[in-house]
């Protein structure tokens, strides 16, 4: 496990601070952790006995006269540094040039990428905003981890920047999302000033062997540097590239499986859903997460097998995400059609095949449906890495409390139906694999995973657990800051010869 070297602090930058913030008038804030992958992720090795810091967007413009009290209180509450954007520039940054330009692109779906310069430069902006602000805080010896697609251009910034200022720090940029193949990327008018701004760091790092090539072959084949087997030969200086798959924490579900009002509401839902199999779809409402395709594939199982209408449905929780893009308005539009188009079809008056919920759902909530559920469906038409199956691995491989056991003697675990196209797939063995594209097939393979037999459903969820326990959370982001910290110890050693 890594730890801090005397010298070198951690920082951490991300688009969004691992806190939401309230506005409580008069210049008074409320601060709360956040959820999500990477800040499960970093929970390992961000804590109170290391040194660390923070720096990432509030989500909102702040009023001039309330930024110092803003500051203290993200400082001493949570060792974080707000980058400042106004209101214009992070609409077009985030709303503009991340996700309407990047995010698409980067999972593969060219037609619903949009380009202009106004964003771009709005990209351009914000990317140096976050430099600037960084650069008032480093200290020679500090790691500092830069995350994701927004910040593509950071990594060379601040290289730049702590050139100047003859300051050594050690730069590492990690995507989450895929890394598409050069066909895609090539569309993108500044793709070789994005490929020449993560080349800044010293270390870059990607969730799969497939994210992690296309990046070397589109190096080699647009800025011409010279792919090794480790990474980028920039000049004299070898940046390193690395997979470095993403987990979660599977301890987190097992706490929360021993709270007793966890394990009441798994014990109602059994009782809500006797004689039903419970086919569950957790998403954030995106376009990447192959809702539709989910929803088709549902409506062929049940045209495939009739003897399933009335005896399976498929609950679906959508997370609502980046509610302000027209993209994810037209999708939430699509996916009530169908929902209404196959409760309509397949419905009884006391059967609704597709039970839809569209509202954030609350851990023990999604801990008590992961365990209840027969069978977790992840659709995904692309997907960086996808935590839902992993969490749904750690709700049904793990054997519970024994008052969990008793009450599902009978129950063989639930089953994983997972797209291929997500990272995850590469890492579940066990999982039922399909192509979300192909509905018929989908429909056949959820048929064999509702009527699976206790014996491949404990063989293949034994598997499944085993790799999710293997692959935590906190060892993705320990094995990254590692790797990190020993390229600054080459480095230090090269300068001293
Ligand atoms: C997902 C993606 C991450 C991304 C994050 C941003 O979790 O997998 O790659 O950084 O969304 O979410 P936000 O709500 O800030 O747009």
């Amino acid at each position: 496990m890594w730890s801090p070297t005397p010298k070198g602090r951690l920082v951490i930058v991300s688009n969004r601070l691992p806190v939401s913030i309230k506005d409580l008038g008069q210049g008074r804030y409320e601060t709360k952790p956040s959820c999500g992958g990477l800040i499960t992720g970093l929970r390992g090795v961000v804590n109170k006995d290391n040194e660390f810091l923070w720096f990432g967007w509030p989500g909102m413009e702040i009023p001039k006269d309330n930024v110092p009290p803003l500051k203290k209180t993200l400082m001493e509450e949570r060792n974080a540094i707000p980058v400042l954007l106004d209101q214009n520039t992070s609409d077009l940054y985030y709303n503009g040039f991340s996700n309407s330009t990047l995010w698409p692109l980067l999972h593969y779906q060219l037609d619903k990428a949009s380009f202009d310069d106004n964003s771009m430069h709005a990209y351009r902006k914000a990317n140096k905003a976050f430099a600037d602000t960084i650069m008032c805080e480093l200290k020679d010896g500090d790691h500092v981890w830069v995350h994701d697609y927004h910040l593509m251009l950071l990594p060379l910034m601040l290289r730049q920047r702590a050139e100047k200022l003859k300051i050594n720090i050690n730069i590492g940029w990690f995507l989450h999302t895929p890394f598409p193949d050069c066909d895609f990327l090539n569309v993108l008018p500044m793709r070789n000033e994005l490929l020449g701004g993560i080349l800044g760091a010293d270390v870059v790092g990607f969730q799969t062997d497939q994210a992690r090539n296309n990046f070397l072959f589109a190096c080699s084949q647009s800025l011409r540097w010279f792919a090794t087997g480790t990474g980028v030969l920039c000049g004299d200086r070898e940046v390193s590239a690395q997979t470095f798959p993403i987990g979660i924490e599977p301890s987190e579900f097992h706490c929360r499986l021993r709270k007793s009002s966890v394990q009441s509401t798994v014990r109602r839902l059994r009782v809500d859903f006797r004689g039903t199999k419970v086919i569950l779809g957790v998403d954030r409402l995106d376009c990447i997460k192959g809702l539709p395709q989910k929803l088709h594939a549902f409506d062929k199982l049940l045209d495939q097998y009739p003897e399933l209408v009335g005896h399976a449905v498929l609950l679906q929780v959508v997370i609502p995400s980046r509610d302000d893009l027209k993209a994810h308005q037209d999708l939430k539009w699509e996916i009530q059609q169908l929902v209404g188009m196959i409760n309509g079809k397949h419905g009884k008056v006391n059967y609704v095949p597709v039970q839809f919920l569209y509202k954030p759902i609350d851990p023990d909530e999604l801990t008590a449906l992961y365990t209840a559920a027969d069978v977790c469906f992840v659709s995904s038409i692309r997907d960086g890495m996808n935590l839902v199956c992993l969490e749904y691995v750690a709700c049904q491989a793990h054997h519970g409390t024994e008052a969990l056991q008793s009450s599902r003697k009978d129950k063989a675990p639930g089953s994983l139906v997972l797209s291929s196209f997500a990272g995850a797939a590469n890492h579940l063995d066990g999982a039922l694999f399909v192509n979300p594209w192909d509905h018929e097939r989908c429909a056949d393979v959820l048929a064999h995973a509702l009527s699976m037999d206790a014996a491949e459903a404990s063989a293949r969820m034994e598997k499944l657990g085993l790799q999710v326990e293997q692959q935590t959370s906190s060892l993705w982001g320990s094995n990254f800051i590692e790797a990190l910290e020993k390229f600054g110890k080459s480095r230090s050693a090269k300068d001293r010869r």
